[in-house]
């Protein structure tokens, strides 16, 4: 048992004895804590939350069970070392950045790359360049740079030290990871793979998605995403020596002193249940996830994304896109009516279709039940057909003008500024339009015509857009 689950079994002794602390955190397992707050969550749950007390190691500089538990993790993923991240792959990411991307180096990514690799760059001091991406021009699905696009740009730009690649992106959409990192690795740069939505994938092998299978030099996963971890818990995989202290520094500057035992021992646990499991839970997985698009199939009204998807892209089969257009239901409606009526929940819903997650968490109750809702809203949900929008994809695949790195754009600090005097001005923060959801514009951009005009006509849809103020003013670079 102890091989298996070092630190579980660590924090199980705790567990067995009249254990008082005189140490963080304040609540003393359980105690400190409001009578109310502490039913919901239930005794053991406040017994665990321990801290580096002596037995259970240190995470800034493991020795114990946490360096055994974090061993064998590298081992169940085929890792050189493995570290466990407690703030999410956010922070796998941010010290993936800080390790192996320097001020003023520069750095090929995708312009779909999430959030936390935008403000990973204003630490690391990098400077972007952004590969294009393709959106599906109906459903307005990100579905990526094509491996050719990657290639080609480092072609063009010799001066490139690094690449982050996101495979598979939210929607579960990507392209053959082996031919790509092989592609990229061909021009000696260091590839960093965010992989927070495919930890899961690593225990098949019908889907050639997973970065980790394919060796991206550091991958970064969300354990609490696709697979058993409690949220926030994240796994950074390091697949080259050369990367062990670089990164182990990074996350000693960015990661707490305090971290959470429940993420830690939830992290032990998933390597064990991988190592056991993995594969045959996986399978199963996907067999509901087959069983469950065939009923969907089967209904008037609906359609799925991944029927459609030509090559190259690829898509995890266990996300579902689901439009249910012809029945006249936007995505954000069909949505609403399967939590008020139905109690069931979606993990994003856009204008033209709801996107749902089949997980090892799921069986085939859960799957006849979305399935029968569906059904049945089918039957009363008869409205005009929901015409696509058209969207301005153009602005996904141009070249951007950079006046400034991330890391110069927040030295100079913002402003807000009125829309209709923002021509020519320099983005702080990201804009983001919903749908489809992924930035047009990045920090340090310079605000072209295109932009605006696109922004007018997003806000005149009622479209969400984050980045603009009620008022309808900008966050901008600050001007001297
Ligand atoms: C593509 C992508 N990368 C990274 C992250 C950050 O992951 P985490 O929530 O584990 O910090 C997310 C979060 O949703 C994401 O969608």
């Amino acid at each position: 048992m102890k091989k298996n689950k070092p630190l579980l079994v660590e924090i199980s002794k705790y567990l067995g004895r009249e254990y008082r602390g005189f140490h963080t955190p304040g609540h003393q397992q359980g105690c400190g804590m409001a009578g109310s707050f502490r039913d919901l969550l239930g005794k053991n749950v406040l017994a665990m939350d321990l801290t580096e007390v002596p037995g259970l190691d240190n995470l800034k500089n493991p020795q114990g069970c946490l360096k055994e538990s974090q061993d064998l993790a590298a081992q169940v993923f085929g890792a050189c070392q493995t570290f466990y991240l407690v703030n999410g792959s956010t922070i796998g990411l941010q010290a993936a950045l800080l390790a192996a991307n320097k001020t003023g180096q520069k750095i090929l990514l995708p312009r779909h790359a999430h959030l936390s690799v935008v403000n990973g760059l204003a630490l690391s001091g990098g400077v972007p360049v952004l590969a294009p991406i393709s959106i599906d021009p109906e459903w307005g699905i990100p579905l990526g740079t094509k491996a050719e696009e990657m290639i080609s740009l480092l072609g063009e730009n010799p001066d490139i030290g690094a690449v982050l690649i996101t495979q598979p992106a939210y929607h579960g959409i990507g392209v053959d990871s082996f031919s790509l990192i092989k592609g990229i690795q061909e021009y000696s740069v260091t590839v960093i793979a965010d992989e927070a939505h495919g930890a899961h994938l690593y225990f098949q092998t019908k889907v050639p998605l997973s970065a980790q299978q394919a060796k991206a030099d550091l991958v970064i996963q969300s354990a609490h995403k696709t697979l058993g971890a409690l949220t926030q818990s994240s796994m950074l995989h390091v697949n080259s020596d050369k990367w062990r202290r670089p990164v182990r520094r990074a996350l000693d500057i960015l990661q707490t002193t305090s971290p959470s035992y429940l993420l830690l021992a939830s992290l032990d646990s998933v390597q064990d249940d991988m190592a056991k499991n993995g594969g045959r839970a996986l399978d199963k997985t996907w067999e509901l996830a087959g069983i469950l698009k065939k009923k969907i199939r089967d209904i008037p009204g609906y359609r799925l994304f991944g029927d459609e998807l030509a090559k190259p892209w690829i898509q995890d089969p266990a996300r579902l896109a689901i439009s249910a257009a012809e029945l006249g239901l936007t995505g954000w409606e069909l949505a609403d009516i399967l939590r008020r009526e139905y109690s069931l929940g979606v993990e994003l819903s856009d204008y033209y279709y709801i996107l749902i997650l089949v997980t090892l968490g799921h069986n085939r109750q859960d799957i006849s039940r979305l399935s029968g809702a569906l059904l049945d809203i089918s039957k009363y949900e008869k409205r005009a057909p929901l015409r696509p929008l058209n969207f301005t994809l153009e602005l996904y695949r141009d070249e951007p003008k950079f006046a400034l790195t991330p890391r110069q754009v927040l030295e100079n600090g913002s402003e807000e500024v009125p829309l209709d005097q923002a021509l020519g001005r320099i983005a702080f923060e990201p804009l983001t339009v919903y749908p489809p959801g992924t930035p047009f514009i990045w920090p340090g951009q310079v605000l072209e015509k295109k932009h605006l005009t696109y922004l007018e006509w997003a806000v005149k849809q009622h479209f969400a857009v984050h980045g603009i103020s009620k008022k309808g003013s900008l966050n901008l670079v600050h001007e001297n």
